[in-house]
């Protein structure tokens, strides 16, 4: 399938270029105000201490800047970062030989880590708890128990969804932060700053145009920065304005209010083959071919955000927006108003 524009995942063109774009310091970070805020805070207050800063969890959709934040808070307090993911630590040997290479106050990075299975899960308990690892030696009535001792480290956690981690595991987390979509006055300020790392020349209405339509995330922004670029090499005089970036993102079907193929999609399968819902996840996912985590990860987030679906006890209902985004007439009663009144 097509690789969608807005796509909120890494692709693999972005690899370097997120790395040129990631804001390296707290004040170069977009945005998410009160995290930031109180990042700093704990931040000095742990350096003041010269102790490693508490565990992290950070969450929310693909491409709001749990990483960058990750690496933010490992540069601030002046500290090694080791990165991995929840799906790459596969046995108990994997998670040890990190854990034990760390330096005192290292920052350990797990992404999708309510990816980690189980025994994996359980031995991180206490090295996140007491800066120790239980192993046991041998097998039967002989074996036994040995605690050996980790340096102090900050473990930072990034999931799409909190609730996706079991209890034991986010109660063992001193702070968690969950980001939120950007405003589009902060992904203006986002494509300003990447425009000028990469001498793009655009102006404030063409960013604001992007902005708009960049689904609340900057990776996307900076994505259809670049796409828009080539639009205005090719159709315009290399100069990004709000006409450019009209006609760029149009061309692109991003719609006026960033909406994509995908997302179009799955409002139209509610509204023209449930009758507007109540619809569940899976059904939807069987029935535009998308599965199921991408659908409550990627796409449905923004689509609740925008006003565009609703959550109700029995499924997704599409509201009056979504029937008028798609050009279509709403109901007369909107079909939100049964289940969400206890009768789902
Ligand atoms: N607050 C921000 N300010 C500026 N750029 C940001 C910000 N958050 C994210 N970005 C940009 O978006 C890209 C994706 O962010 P990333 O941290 O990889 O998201 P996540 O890990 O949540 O999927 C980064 O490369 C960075 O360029
Ligand atoms: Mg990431």
């Amino acid at each position: 399938m097509e690789k969608r524009v807005v796509d909120t995942k890494v692709g693999a063109e972005d690899g370097a270029l997120d790395l040129s774009l990631r804001p390296k310091l707290l004040t170069d970070f977009i945005g998410q105000r009160q995290v930031v805020s109180n990042l700093r805070t704990f931040i000095d207050a742990a350096k003041n201490r010269n102790e490693p800063l508490d565990h992290v969890l950070l969450s929310g959709p693909p491409g709001l800047g749990k990483t960058t934040l990750a690496h933010i808070v490992a540069n601030e307090m002046g500290v090694g970062v080791r990165i991995t993911s929840g799906p790459a630590i596969e046995r108990k040997g994997d998670i040890a030989a990190i854990l034990t290479a760390l330096e005192p106050c290292d920052v350990l990075f797990i992404d999708e880590i309510h990816r980690l299975n189980r025994v994996v899960e359980e031995l991180l308990y206490s090295a996140m708890e007491d800066f120790a690892l239980d192993i046991i030696l041998g097998q039967g009535p002989s074996a036994k128990s040995i605690r050996l001792p980790l340096p102090r480290f900050t473990l930072v956690g990034a999931t799409t969804r909190t609730g996706l981690l079991t209890s034991p595991l986010r109660d063992r987390f001193g702070v968690t932060f969950r980001l939120e979509f950007y405003r589009p006055e902060d992904l203006e300020e986002v494509i300003r700053r990447s425009a000028k790392v990469l001498s793009i020349p655009v102006d404030d209405e063409g960013a604001k145009e992007i902005a708009r339509r960049s689904r609340g995330t900057p990776r996307v922004a900076n994505r259809l920065l670049r796409r828009v670029r080539d639009f205005a090499q090719v159709d315009g005089d290399g100069r990004i304005n709000r006409k450019i970036a009209d006609h760029a993102l149009l061309k692109m079907e991003v719609d006026r209010e960033g909406l994509d193929i995908m997302d179009r999609k799955i409002l139209r399968v509610i509204v023209e083959k449930f009758q507007g819902g109540p619809v569940g996840v899976d059904t939807i996912s069987a029935s535009i071919s998308e599965e199921r985590d991408t659908i409550e990860d990627v796409y449905e987030p923004f689509l609740l955000q925008q006003g565009f679906l609703k959550r109700t006890p029995r499924g997704r209902v599409a509201t009056p927006s979504a029937y008028r985004h798609l050009g279509l007439a709403p109901p007369k009663r909107p079909p939100q108003q049964e289940g969400l009144f206890g009768d789902g």
